[in-house]
């Protein structure tokens, strides 16, 4: 289930510097690139680091919320497929309810999901082409990752196969990504990580192009052994409206319950399938 991600819209500029951004600041030059190279993928150069990045979040207390409103809405449910797992920061504390599998594009961030749940069953495939022969109570798809979908047909496509995924009655919970309304381009934002042999500073400047939100981060990752390194990593995510969400999922037969809280602030969709 492995494919190739299409190039999307990133060119060489003849500037000289970031296309998106003639003005960059950091002049980001080595996105000027000659050739037929494609842009730098997502996690491409960073997924090795994604705990340590992430580390500030609170992922149990994340999953307790999640956890909550599952016995709520589906008090019998006891498989869970977590779609976009990432490096399943949230199994540990879902394996004490649920019997957990995880599904995701990148092999790295899956071998390091694989120790926090030596039991589950990791999956390398796209959201919105996967074919499992297991049925599902719930799905999950958390931490905005739905937003890399780079269309709406795509969203239609990911909600389509969660559907076909789950056994009936069956429950989707899906953390969103901002909306047209709540992006704000044009903010630095910087993201450090301190650890006695490994340090990351990551910085970025906020875009917007064709209707997309572009996260053009700029890191620099220190370690005892191999010194400073810099690199760069592209992450462009769609902001999907309100209403492109509540269609998708009424398309797919969900019934739709939205939570503007959700598990960190970013909102929560609720699916239901009877
Ligand atoms: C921000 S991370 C979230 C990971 C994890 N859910 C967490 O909470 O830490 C986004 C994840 O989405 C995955 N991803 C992006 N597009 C995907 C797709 N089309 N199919 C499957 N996984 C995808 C990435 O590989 C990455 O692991």
């Amino acid at each position: 289930m492995k494919r190739r991600k299409r190039i999307q819209f990133w060119r060489p500029s003849r500037s000289g510097f970031c296309s998106m951004n003639p003005n960059c600041p950091l002049r980001c030059k080595r996105f000027t690139l000659t050739g037929n190279r494609s842009r730098p993928e997502m996690f491409e150069h960073s997924a090795a680091w994604y705990d340590a990045l992430y580390s500030f979040k609170d992922y149990r207390r994340e999953a307790e919320i999640l956890r909550a409103g599952i016995q709520q809405r589906l008090p019998q449910a006891q498989t869970l497929l977590d779609v976009a797992c990432g490096t399943a920061a949230h199994h540990p504390a879902l394996l004490e309810s649920f019997q957990v599998d995880g599904l995701d594009l990148n092999p790295v961030l899956l071998e390091l999901a694989a120790p926090k749940n030596p039991e589950g069953h990791f999956f390398q495939a796209d959201m919105t082409r996967f074919e499992l022969k297991q049925r599902y109570d719930v799905i999950t798809c958390l931490f905005s990752s739905i937003g890399y979908l780079d269309s709406v047909h795509a969203l239609e496509q990911a909600c389509s196969h969660f559907a076909q995924h789950l056994k009936r009655p069956g429950l989707l919970a899906i953390e969103p990504w901002f909306t047209p309304e709540t992006w704000k381009p044009g903010k630095v934002h910087m993201l450090t990580h301190e650890g006695p042999d490994l340090k990351i500073c990551r910085m970025n400047r906020s875009e917007t192009l064709n209707h997309q939100s572009v996260l053009h981060f700029h890191y620099l990752v220190g370690t005892e052994l191999e010194g400073v390194r810099s690199f760069e990593e592209i992450h462009t995510l769609s902001l999907f409206s309100r209403q492109e969400f509540q269609t998708a999922l009424e398309k797919a037969g969900f019934q739709v319950d939205y939570d503007p809280e959700g598990l960190t602030g970013r909102g929560l969709y609720w699916g239901f399938l009877a």
